[in-house]
């Protein structure tokens, strides 16, 4: 019979959580998953005494490690042994689309640095074709966001949008202080994520193509 969404999270979750050994560095995703990945981890250092540093990719990720009880490193400190995330669609090949929550540049710089990063997903989240649900965010500085509107135009994309606060009347800023373009490409190629990159005042994007990542579903 059909698990719930929140089971198959769980289960995801507790892999994730059996990995962790004493005295390691573990690169922290943001998002509902990884949070459920957290609050496992944190019921072996409770109940294992075990001393675990973290490498949060948010504000939010670095609040939940205080309260499951990892003690908080940072990327000029160290290098994370290994990662956890979650992910907004993930495609056969183990590409993805990251952003929802806005912590994309954090994400891919705890990411790139990592040996292996675990992307906890349940079936929800599987696309045929990257770019099927979501647009891919493009976080901008704001002195270029008509720069880059600009030179998008030169990709194959149908439609940009400023990423829009929902509880007020303005728009997005990430924790960086900059702007989120959200834009719908009609291909993303394996090239896309370095020639967006390119332009300049292109902070990050949410396309996360051929990093060393473990897809868990369950
Ligand atoms: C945060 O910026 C995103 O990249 C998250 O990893 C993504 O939104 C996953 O969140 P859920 O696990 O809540 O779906």
């Amino acid at each position: 019979g059909a698990i719930s969404n929140r089971e198959a999270k769980e289960q995801a979750a507790v892999k994730v959580s059996r990995l962790v050994e004493d005295q390691q560095v573990i690169g922290v995703g943001s998002g509902s998953t990884a949070y459920i990945a957290l609050e496992k981890i944190g019921e072996r250092i409770k109940d294992e005494g075990l001393d675990v540093y973290a490498v949060p990719t948010s504000k939010e990720a670095e609040m939940n490690c205080a309260l499951f009880g990892l003690k908080r490193t940072t990327l000029t400190a160290a290098k994370p042994d290994w990662g956890f995330d979650g992910a907004d669609e993930v495609d056969n090949a183990g590409r993805l689309i990251k952003g929802r929550g806005g912590a994309l540049f954090a994400e891919k710089l705890v990411m790139a640095s990592s040996p292996k990063t675990y992307i906890l997903v349940d079936e929800s989240k599987y696309v045929h074709k990257l770019g099927e649900k979501y647009a891919v965010p493009v976080e901008v500085d704001p002195r270029a966001v008509h720069l880059v509107e600009t030179k998008l135009q030169d990709f194959p994309c149908e439609d940009i949008q400023l990423r829009m606060a929902a509880a007020k009347d303005g728009p997005v800023l990430t924790e960086a202080g900059n702007l989120l373009l959200e834009v719908r490409f009609s291909d993303i190629h394996d090239g896309l994520e370095k020639e967006l990159s390119a332009i300049p005042g292109v902070i990050e994007t949410g396309l996360f193509i051929g990093y060393p990542v473990e897809i868990l579903t369950v």
